[in-house]
């Protein structure tokens, strides 16, 4: 049975009627790794794996949730003290408080979701879970909040009700993604492109570690916090810095005994990365795979090496795919785990993923998973 229909099954046990459906997706990153809390560039697709959740106003000040994954229910109110305890009915709370912060109506609700987005896997599931109820109450209660601010709903989201304080990548793709393209977005302005994505000869295909580390939303908040105050020491120097991403390598250089070595290895991956976004855009357009694998590569030593968010099974996915002649390869994600992201050339696809799944079992005693990408629609009404 697909995950609509044993949703709306759920739903008509549990509310005696239909809900109205909505879905949203999970992300990929082509390259642009924590660069958008920076200000930076990040160039990220929606999924064809996501959330979908059926819905119904109820007529109360109640909202009552049921996840099937975990197959778990939960009620709350909608006040700032009716926050639940349970992790995932936190989004769903989170969602509805943003909503009305921003002065949206938000009244009570039915809503039963499921989702088949791999979990831990660093492909966004939880700004899926976000962008499909913000989408949805949206469009429920008719509020006209605006595409941006429904991102950003799902950011708010994760900082004020779950302790990650996220960039808007995640949300942002979750909610414009649109099929078989990916999107450049300047976190700073704001202002996005979508470029089609139809590599010629090659696949894109993840490499799920399934390993998820312990501790990655404060390590994920330590790593800002590095970023913000590299930020402020170059700020003294050239106070037009509002962001890492607006300083220049040597301004950086600068201040390097200023602040802790450690920032300043954080602020250097920064500062590399945002161009390299650029890069692989401009080599995008003319076709020049080799060029985005290789920056690709660059992004992983800089994630393994400088910001130090890979671990040992990612840089051993990573180094077999160099010792193989993957054309690019590298941790994808927020990181402490998960996924690398592999663009393979057609020819090379199957002996790759033959190899990668052996040696990875062989070294860790457990087996990799492999999702094929492909980019698809983000949040919608079915
Ligand atoms: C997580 C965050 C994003 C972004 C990435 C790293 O996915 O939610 O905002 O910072 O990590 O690029």
């Amino acid at each position: 049975m697909n995950m609509q229909t044993r949703i709306q099954e759920k739903f008509r046990a549990l509310f005696g009627e239909d809900g109205i459906l909505y879905a949203s997706a999970g992300r990929i990153n082509l390259i642009g790794e924590h660069t958008d809390y920076n200000g930076g560039y990040v160039f990220p697709g929606a999924i064809d794996c996501g959330i979908v959740a059926a819905i119904r106003l109820n007529g109360t000040d109640k909202v009552n949730v049921c996840s099937l994954d975990y197959d778990e229910c939960c009620s709350f109110g909608l006040r700032e003290e009716d926050a639940p305890e349970k992790a995932w009915a936190r989004y769903v709370f989170g969602v509805c408080r943003e909503t009305l912060k921003r002065g949206g109506k938000v009244e009570g609700f039915n809503a039963v979701f499921a989702g088949d987005v791999p979990l831990g896997a660093g492909l966004s599931s939880s700004a899926a879970l976000e962008s499909c109820f913000a989408f949805a109450l949206n469009d429920l209660f008719a509020n006209g909040i605006d595409k941006f601010e429904l991102a950003r709903i799902g950011q708010s989201t994760e900082h004020n009700y779950c302790g990650v304080k996220c960039g808007i990548m995640d949300q942002f793709a979750s909610i414009f993604g649109q099929e078989g393209k990916l999107i450049r977005l300047n976190c700073k302005t704001m202002e996005y492109k979508y470029f089609p994505f139809h590599p010629e000869g090659y696949r894109l295909v993840l490499i799920d570690s399934c390993v998820k580390h312990e501790l990655a939303s404060s390590a994920y908040n330590r790593r800002r916090a590095s970023c913000e105050n590299a930020a402020a020491a170059i700020r003294k120097n050239h106070p037009e810095v509002e962001f890492l991403s607006d300083a220049k390598r040597v301004w950086l250089d600068e201040v390097r005994a200023d602040i802790p070595e450690e920032d300043f290895l954080r602020a250097e991956y920064v500062i590399g990365e945002v161009q390299r976004v650029l890069d692989v855009c401009d080599a995008l357009e003319r076709g020049d795979y080799e060029t985005v694998g290789e920056m690709m590569y660059q992004t992983h030593f800089g994630m393994s090496r400088l910001y130090e968010v890979s671990c040992e099974e990612l840089d051993f996915l990573n180094k077999l795919a160099r010792k193989m002649d993957v054309t690019g390869s590298r941790v994808m994600g927020g990181g402490f785990g998960g996924c690398t992201i592999n663009l393979v050339r057609n020819e090379l696809y199957d002996s790759f993923i033959a190899a990668a799944k052996k040696e990875f079992e062989a070294r860790f005693g457990h087996a990799p998973k492999v999702y094929d990408v492909v980019i698809s629609d983000g949040a919608r009404r079915l």
